[in-house]
């Protein structure tokens, strides 16, 4: 177990910087979670930490030890790639064993170290057979198994889930969570997955064309997004921009939209409401915090729907409601609504 720490951390090709002087630091135990669109560096960046690719400039710690000229098989990391590549031609038993082997163990250690390996992944009653012969997920566990078993000072996990079924993965993601709180290993995930990413890590780090855009807590990242790429890319949200009162009460936009707010600091501003803040009432009343609107159309998604509606300003947005609510409360298409946006439920975003 070791804390990582990332300084100016930076790889090019010819003139693009594929990651672009990425600063981070990674507790000892903690899970952190890379996320970010497709080509936005994440597994640049992790390739870095393995020792895979060797970054054009920065440094790169684990413990206390700068590891950047390490070769990989000295830096005592677990990998588990996207593929999970396992080798073909040994059974689960050898695959896990692998590692064990070229670090030169007896067998008797080896035969416990892999027993209890493949039982916290719940596959020792599989270990005779062949990756052909396993499911996607009976695979994937296994090379976890086999990042595990060398007892790695850091786990790093490319998309690991990215080829399973969304039942199964749901699974693995808690078999994952689960072991890693119960070895503590410092453990790296990359996803472009953000409910993965939100359900998995301890902290996020949102990135963008190479660039670390955030990092913080899940929650901290939801609710207080550093920027419009961030509130974007993580949930849905509706900006708006406009100029705030003097009285730093209310923002009103080119449109004409007036939306209430706690004290904002003047001037022109952006701001973005999350769509399950919004409130919606099919009784429309003449209460001055009330937004008229019409609901052009709802998209059920089980537990909740979006609601989408055209405000009277011409603004189109979309609002987050319990399904079951919406059919008793009476919110159907093409009619009259009124909406209320609170004010706690203006975040201002640069
Ligand atoms: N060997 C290389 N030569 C040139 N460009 C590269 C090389 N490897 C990666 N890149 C570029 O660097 C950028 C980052 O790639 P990377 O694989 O880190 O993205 P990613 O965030 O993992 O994306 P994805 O979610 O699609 O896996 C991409 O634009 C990619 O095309
Ligand atoms: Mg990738």
């Amino acid at each position: 177990m070791a804390k990582v720490q990332l300084r100016g951390l930076r790889k090019t090709y010819g003139n693009f910087a594929a990651v672009d002087s990425i600063d981070l630091d990674i507790s000892d135990g903690e899970f952190l979670v890379f996320l970010g669109p497709s080509g936005c560096g994440k597994t640049t960046t992790l390739r870095m930490i393995a020792g895979l690719v060797q970054p054009s400039s920065g440094n790169i710690f684990i413990g206390d030890r700068d590891v950047t000229e390490t070769p990989v098989h000295q830096r005592n990391i677990g990998i588990v790639f996207q593929n999970y590549a396992l080798f073909p031609h040994l059974t689960v038993y050898e695959n896990v064993a692998y590692g064990l082997r070229r670090r030169r163990l007896g067998e008797v250690a080896i035969r416990k170290k892999v027993a209890d390996v493949l039982s916290l992944v719940q596959m020792e009653e599989l270990s005779e057979r062949y990756p052909r012969a396993l499911s996607g997920g009976q695979q994937q566990r296994v090379a976890i198994a086999r990042a595990l078993a060398i007892e790695p000072d850091v786990l790093l996990l490319d998309e690991p889930l990215s080829s399973l079924d969304a039942k199964l993965r749901l699974g693995v993601r808690r078999q994952i969570r689960e072991l890693q709180h119960k070895l503590g290993i410092t453990t790296i995930l990359v996803t472009h997955d953000q409910d993965e990413a939100m359900s998995m890590g301890d902290r996020l780090a949102v990135l963008s064309a190479g660039k670390l855009q955030q990092i913080g807590e899940p929650r901290e990242i939801y609710r207080t997004p550093a920027n419009r790429f961030v509130a974007d890319f993580i949930g849905t949200a509706n900006f708006f921009s406009g100029t705030v009162a003097q009285d730093r009460r209310s923002i009103t936009t080119p449109s004409g939209l007036q939306l209430f707010c706690a004290d904002v600091l003047p001037g022109v501003t952006n701001v973005m409401v999350r769509p399950e803040a919004i409130r919606l009432s099919a009784a429309v009343s003449k209460d001055r915090s009330e937004i008229h609107g019409d609901v052009i159309d709802i998209s059920y998604l089980g537990p909740v729907a979006d609601v989408f509606v055209r405000l009277q300003s011409g603004d189109v947005i979309t609002v987050r409601v319990d399904s079951l609510w919406a059919d008793t409360a009476n919110i159907v298409a093409h009619s009259e609504i009124a909406v209320r946006i609170p004010e706690e439920a203006i975040v201002v975003i640069s």
